[in-house]
C-alpha cells in the first residue's frame, strides 16, 4: 500500500533523518503541499545531529520511568476483577480490530489505523514508553502499542481529557511545535489514509489549500470518541550511550477531547505510541535511520513496580537476541504483525486443528497493546480439550470468570507449574514455546486458569509475551522471540 510517492512524503516530513530521496516531480505533484511549509509563527529546527553511522544509531525508551507514578505497584484487584477488566478490553477491542482486519481481506481497505483500549492503561494490563518532545522538553508516558500507528498525547487546551499522571502536553510553550494545516500534504495523506476518521475542518481529502488546522475525530467500538488536531513536534530520543538525539518534524496526534462512558480511574497514561507497520507509525517515521528494527523484553506484571522493560530501535534491538527464531510478517500493508499460525502443540504434540483456522483471517497478530490472547474459537476449544486430558488435577466446572480453570487444592504454583504440559505456538519456521506463567493465571487457593479467550483474528497479547524477547525486524519482515528472562536483560 506505501507507494513510494507515499514513503517519500512521510521521509519528507521527517526531513533530516531520512535516506530516502524524493524526485522533484513527487514533491511538485502539490506545490501547496509542502510539508516545509508551516504555519506562521512555527520555527524550523536546524538541521539534526548527523545521524548516520553516529553512535545513536540506536535508541532506547524505558517502559516507565522507575520514579513516574504509573509505576506505583499493581493494585489489589482480585482476580475476578482483574480477569474481567482484562477480558473485557481485550475482547472490546477484538471488536474493532475484527473489523478492520474484515475491510482488509475483503480488499477495502488494509490502510493505518488507530484503534486500541484507550483506558486499558493500568500497568499490569499494557505497558507504557517514555517519550520526550517539545522545546523545551515535556516528558510523558503513553502505552506501547504494536496495534495502531498514530501516537497522540492529550493536549492543551483541553476541552475534555481523561485523568493522567503527568501534565497535560501544552503546545504553546513549545517552539517546536506547529500544527498542520488542510493544506499540508501529510494532513492530506493522512486523512486520506484514515477513512474513518471525519476532518471537519479539511472535508477535502486531497487538494485543500486551506490554512484551518488538521483535526480530527474518531470513535471506538464502545462508543467512546476522540477529536483532536495533527501536528508536528521535535521528539528527543535517547540513544543506548546516552546522548539525547533530536528528531524534528515528528507527526503526533494532539488530543483535546475523549469521552467515554467507562468508569476510569486516575493515574492513567498520557497518551499512545503507535509502533505499528503504517506509514505515521513511530518505527515508521525513525525508518531506515534505525535499521528499520526495534525489539522489546516485557517483564512479568509482578517486576513492573522495580524493573524496566527496555524497548530498543536499531542495531541494539538484537542485543540480547541470541538463539532468536524468526517467522516472516505476512503483510506490510497493514498496521498489524501479522505472521503465519501452522500449528498449537501440547507436551510437543501438535493439536488436530484444520490449517484454514488460522489462514482464514490473514494471519496471528502481535499485539503490545492487548492483554489476553484471543485464540479462532475451534484452536481454543482443541487446546482446552487437549489441556483437560493432560493436566492433573480437576477442571472447575464452569470455570471462573469465562475462563477455563483447574483446582490443584493443595499444591504451590512450583509444584503446579512441573505437572502441567507445555503450550507451543507454532509459528512458519519458529516455534513459540510459552512458560506456564505465560500460559496460565492463579485465580487463588491454587486454583488456576488458561488466560486465554476465543476471538477472530488470533492475537498473541502482551500477557503471553511476557518473559520473551521480541524483535520486530520490519527491515526484513520478520518478527523473532525467544525466551528471555526481562529482569536481566540489559537495558543500558
Ligand atoms: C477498556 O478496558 C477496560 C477494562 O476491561 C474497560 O473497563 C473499558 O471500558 C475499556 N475501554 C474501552 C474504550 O474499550
Ligand atoms: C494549534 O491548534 C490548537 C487546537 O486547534 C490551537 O489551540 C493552537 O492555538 C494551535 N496552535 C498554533 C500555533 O496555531
Ligand atoms: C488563514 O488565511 C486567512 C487568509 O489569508 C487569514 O486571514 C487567516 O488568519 C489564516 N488563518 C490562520 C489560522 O493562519
Ligand atoms: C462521544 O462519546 C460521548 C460519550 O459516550 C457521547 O455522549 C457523544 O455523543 C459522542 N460524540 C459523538 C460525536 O459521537
Ligand atoms: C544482553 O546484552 C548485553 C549487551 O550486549 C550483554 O552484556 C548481556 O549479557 C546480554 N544478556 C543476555 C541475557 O543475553
Ligand atoms: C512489502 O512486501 C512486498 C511483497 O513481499 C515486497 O515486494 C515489498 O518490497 C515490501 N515493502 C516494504 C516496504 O517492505
Ligand atoms: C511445535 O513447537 C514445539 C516446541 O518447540 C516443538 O516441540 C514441536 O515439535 C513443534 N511442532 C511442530 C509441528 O512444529
Ligand atoms: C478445590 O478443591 C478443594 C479440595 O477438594 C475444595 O475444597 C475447593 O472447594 C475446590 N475449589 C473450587 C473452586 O472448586
Ligand atoms: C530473573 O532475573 C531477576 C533479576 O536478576 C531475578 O531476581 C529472578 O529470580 C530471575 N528469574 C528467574 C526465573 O530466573
Amino acid at each position: 500500500m506505501a507507494s513510494s510517492l507515499v514513503l517519500c512524503l512521510v521521509s519528507l516530513l521527517m526531513a533530516t533523518i531520512s535516506t530516502t530521496t524524493c524526485t522533484p516531480q513527487e514533491l511538485n505533484r502539490d506545490a501547496n503541499s509542502d510539508p516545509t511549509d508551516r504555519p506562521s509563527g512555527s520555527h524550523r529546527r536546524p538541521e539534526t545531529p548527523e545521524m548516520s553511522g553516529g553512535p545513536w544509531r540506536s535508541i532506547k525508551a524505558e517502559l516507565v520511568h522507575k520514579d513516574h507514578p504509573l509505576r506505583a505497584a499493581p493494585g489489589s484487584l482480585s482476580f475476578k476483577e482483574k480477569a474481567e477488566r482484562d477480558f473485557q478490553s481485550s475482547r472490546r477491542r477484538s471488536e474493532v480490530l475484527r473489523s478492520r482486519h474484515e475491510r482488509l481481506l475483503a480488499g477495502g481497505g488494509g490502510l493505518p489505523t488507530y484503534l486500541s483500549n484507550l483506558t486499558m492503561t493500568v500497568i499490569e494490563d499494557v505497558y507504557v514508553m517514555t517519550i520526550s518532545l517539545g522545546t523545551p522538553a515535556q516528558n510523558f508516558v503513553a502505552v506501547a502499542d504494536t496495534g495502531s500507528d498514530l501516537t497522540w498525547l492529550q493536549c492543551q487546551p483541553c476541552e475534555h481529557c481523561l485523568p493522567q499522571a503527568d501534565p497535560l502536553y501544552d503546545p504553546s510553550r513549545s517552539s517546536s511545535h506547529a500544527n498542520l494545516t488542510c493544506a499540508d500534504s501529510a494532513c492530506q495523506l493522512f486523512t486520506s489514509q484514515l477513512p474513518d476518521f471525519t476532518h471537519p475542518n479539511c472535508p477535502m481529502q486531497s487538494g485543500s489549500t486551506s490554512n484551518a488546522s488538521c483535526n480530527f475525530f474518531y470513535s471506538y467500538a464502545d462508543g467512546s470518541n476522540m477529536t483532536g488536531d495533527l501536528a508536528v513536534e521535535t521528539i528527543h530520543l535517547t540513544s543506548t550511550d546516552g546522548a539525547v538525539v533530536d528528531v524534528p518534524n515528528f507527526l503526533f496526534g494532539c488530543s483535546q477531547s475523549f469521552f467515554s462512558d467507562s468508569g476510569l480511574s486516575s493515574n492513567k497514561a498520557d497518551g499512545f505510541v503507535g509502533l505499528g507497520q503504517g506509514d505515521f507509525s513511530f518505527p515508521s517515521q525513525l525508518g531506515d535511520s534505525f535499521g528499520n528494527i526495534f525489539s522489546y523484553c516485557l517483564v512479568l506484571a509482578t517486576a513492573v513496580a522495580t524493573q524496566t522493560s527496555p524497548i530498543l530501535f536499531g542495531s541494539a534491538a538484537l542485543s540480547n537476541a541470541t538463539g532468536i527464531q524468526y517467522t516472516p510478517i505476512l503483510h506490510n500493508d497493514t498496521t498489524f504483525y501479522n505472521v503465519g499460525l501452522q500449528a498449537i502443540s501440547v507436551a510437543g504434540q501438535p493439536l488436530e486443528i484444520p490449517s484454514s483456522v488460522f489462514a482464514d483471517n490473514g494471519g496471528t497478530i502481535f499485539d503490545s497493546g492487548f492483554t489476553i490472547t484471543n485464540l479462532e474459537p475451534q484452536a481454543l476449544d482443541a487446546l482446552v480439550t487437549a489441556l483437560a486430558a493432560a493436566i492433573p488435577f480437576p477442571q472447575i466446572p464452569g470455570g471462573i470468570s469465562g475462563f477455563h480453570c483447574w483446582n490443584a487444592s493443595g499444591l504451590t504454583a512450583a509444584d503446579i507449574a512441573a505437572r502441567v504440559p507445555t503450550v507451543s505456538f507454532n509459528f512458519t519456521g519458529a516455534n513459540y514455546e510459552l512458560s506456564y506463567l505465560n500460559t496460565f493465571v492463579s485465580a487463588g487457593d491454587a486454583n488456576f486458569c488458561l488466560y486465554m479467550i476465543p476471538g477472530s483474528p488470533s492475537i498473541i497479547g502482551n500477557y503471553q509475551q511476557r518473559n520473551v524477547y521480541v524483535v520486530y525486524d520490519r527491515a526484513n519482515s520478520q518478527i523473532g522471540f525467544v525466551p528471555r528472562n526481562c529482569s536481566d536483560v540489559v537495558s543500558f
